[in-house]
């Protein structure tokens, strides 16, 4: 355990040494996943294979610039700052189409513009952060305190669906009530937050992933098992949004009740962890198919590191532990570490109901390579 943050740094290396390559050869791409033969896809020219929401506007957009944006800090090298302003730019045109943005645009703008604004100071990435963070607050629900996940597509009626991802989101109204000196988006995360740990949250610890509210009257209609196996389950990449999203509610805004949240949830999440370090996509899928998520993996072992920034010194080991189990297990198992394929952390899952597992997605990279600075205490604030 001592040893973790040599182990963090030799890890981190391997990092560099692979994203020098991977960055150059995707310098114009903002890629989401890679191909048969390894090569980054480009959701930003509508050239990916994947069919569904493969625009501009996809939700992980913002994940590639992010990734070189925690290279830049590490390296201070200018050719990442480049980049991942490749993406910010690319981004900041989703706002003239903004019907195809929706609650995810924390995802999206946080670890680009914002991120941008907070390393280097530029102004271009606070307006554009500043824009997203009015979006944001635009989707709150004042009779029910949430904000409103999705768009309508089709025939679906989501206008009173929120979801437990959002809790990450809300960093973005966090930021930009410290930034504007204006309370108003603080409070309505808080008003959120405030929802999903009364409706999204079990006795056990374990955390829906959908809550349904009346938009009319705010009262809570029902749950629904959305990218986990079923109503009831647990998608472990959900707990892992609830684990780290309410540790930074708790860094945000110091509300006790939010770092209480996030360690019902991460006790769960280290109670299901199994001996492997392997993390399923949903702690409560049948043992076949054994699909695993890396990503969920790599989310819980964040919000494990951040929880552990906000406990007394005789509770922290538990969590940076968890978290080192759950990270060794990726780095030893489930990275690619040479020049076959573009993305280091395999075998994720989007949904457990999804066509495809197994696959790369670029965020898990991102909260892999963010949990390694972490652990080496040099990462920035993000969320
Ligand atoms: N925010 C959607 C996901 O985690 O897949």
């Amino acid at each position: 355990m001592e040893n973790y943050q040599a182990w963090a740094q030799e890890t981190l290396e391997k990092v560099r040494e692979k994203m020098e390559w991977v960055s150059e050869k995707n310098r114009d791409r903002i890629p989401y996943t890679t191909d048969a033969q390894g090569n980054y896809d480009d959701r930003s020219d509508g050239s990916s294979q994947w069919t569904v929401d493969n625009g501009l506007n996809w939700w992980t957009n913002g994940f590639w610039g992010g990734i070189m944006w925690l290279m830049y800090q590490d390296t201070k090298d200018e050719r990442y700052a480049e980049i991942a302003r490749v993406s910010e730019k690319k981004l900041e045109k989703c706002f003239d189409d903004f019907y195809g943005l929706h609650h995810d645009v924390g995802f999206m703008y946080l670890p680009t513009a914002v991120a941008d604004y907070k390393l280097t100071g530029n102004e271009d990435g606070k307006r554009l952060g500043m824009h997203a963070a009015n979006l944001l607050a635009g989707r709150f629900n004042p009779v029910g305190g949430f904000i409103r996940a999705w768009n309508r597509t089709g025939e679906d009626d989501n206008t009173g669906w929120a979801i437990v991802d959002c809790m990450m989101n809300i960093s973005l109204l966090y930021w930009a009530s410290e930034e504007s000196g204006d309370p108003r988006f603080g409070q309505i995360a808080r008003m959120h937050a405030d929802t999903v740990l009364e409706n999204f949250i079990r006795p056990d610890g374990s955390v829906c992933h959908i809550v349904e509210f009346n938009p009319e009257t705010g009262s809570m209609v029902k749950s629904y098992g959305g990218q986990g196996y079923g109503e009831g389950s647990s998608w472990t990449r959900g707990q892992g949004w609830a684990v780290y999203g309410f540790a930074n509610s708790y860094k945000n805004t110091g509300k006790k009740e939010y770092l209480d949240a996030a360690k019902r949830v991460a006790h769960y999440c280290m109670a299901n962890l199994p001996e492997s370090g392997i993390i399923p996509v949903d702690f409560r899928q049948p043992a076949e198919p054994a699909w695993e998520d890396s990503c969920g993996a790599c989310v819980i072992a964040c919000g494990l590191l951040e929880i552990a920034e906000h406990v007394p010194e005789l509770e922290k080991n538990m969590y940076i532990g968890a978290a080192v189990k759950i990270l060794k297990a990726i780095a030893r198992n489930r990275a690619d570490w040479g020049e076959d394929c573009d993305a280091i952390v395999q075998n994720c899952s989007a949904a457990y109901h999804s066509n495809y597992h197994h696959i790369t997605m670029v965020y898990a990279d991102y909260f892999f390579i963010e949990a390694l600075y972490k652990l080496v205490g040099e990462g920035i604030s993000i969320w």
